[in-house]
């Protein structure tokens, strides 16, 4: 039976290296959403005011469940990579960032410091643990907090959950708790 494992993330906190190379070491298809969406107009509509796509969840589904005949295990790189077929998917990965490292990695992007601010208050919020949650259940998923840490050792702890070695990953990460509320602030108003 094909199955699917969802890398997913806020924007900037390393799904596409990680993914990539993921896929590489289990011989999985890398499928990035954002990419094939367009690729294959998987989408609804153009929203201008947004200037994004509207994503056709029901498009992207069959999309992944057709490529199951070519691929036996797929590795989806997406922050919103949840919507994957609830059937297929094995496990999502949520990769985590501390928001004073994420905001280096964004600023670097040359995007508008409100469009930085929103991405680190989904990440503050845990919007793509949560999302996963929601639609996948709470047993697939999986976080890694990528603070710190090197690729290779990213590409461990995904390894160790792929392979059903990693039982216990509660509780989720909670900014909150691990950061002073002075060094959040500043994203929250
Ligand atoms: N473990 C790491 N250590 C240091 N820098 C990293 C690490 N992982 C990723 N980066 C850097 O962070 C930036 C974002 O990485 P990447 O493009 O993989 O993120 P992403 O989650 O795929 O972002 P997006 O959602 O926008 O596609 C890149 O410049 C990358 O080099
Ligand atoms: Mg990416």
């Amino acid at each position: 039976m094909a199955k699917i494992i969802v890398v997913s993330g806020t924007p900037g906190t390393g799904k596409t290296l990680l993914a990539k190379k993921l896929a590489e070491k289990l011989g999985a298809c890398y499928v990035n959403l954002s990419s094939i969406v367009i690729e294959k107009k998987l989408y609804a509509e153009y929203d201008a005011g947004r200037n994004t796509y509207v994503v056709d969840e029901e498009k992207v589904r069959e999309y992944l469940r057709r490529l199951t005949r070519d691929c036996e295990l797929i590795v989806v790189d997406s922050h919103y990579g949840e919507i994957a077929p609830r059937e297929l998917v094995d496990k999502v990965i949520v990769l985590r960032l501390d928001p004073i490292e994420l905001e280096k990695r964004l600023k670097k992007r040359e995007w508008r410091w409100e469009k930085i601010k929103e991405n680190i208050q989904a990440e503050i919020l845990g919007v793509c643990t949560v999302n996963a949650v929601e639609e996948q259940g709470e047993e697939k998923v999986f976080e890694i907090n990528a603070t710190g840490k090197t690729l290779d050792e990213i590409l461990e702890e995904a390894l160790d959950i792929v392979k059903g070695r990693t039982k216990e990953k509660r509780p989720f990460i909670d900014w909150f708790s691990i950061k002073e509320f002075s060094e959040l602030e500043k994203y929250l108003v």
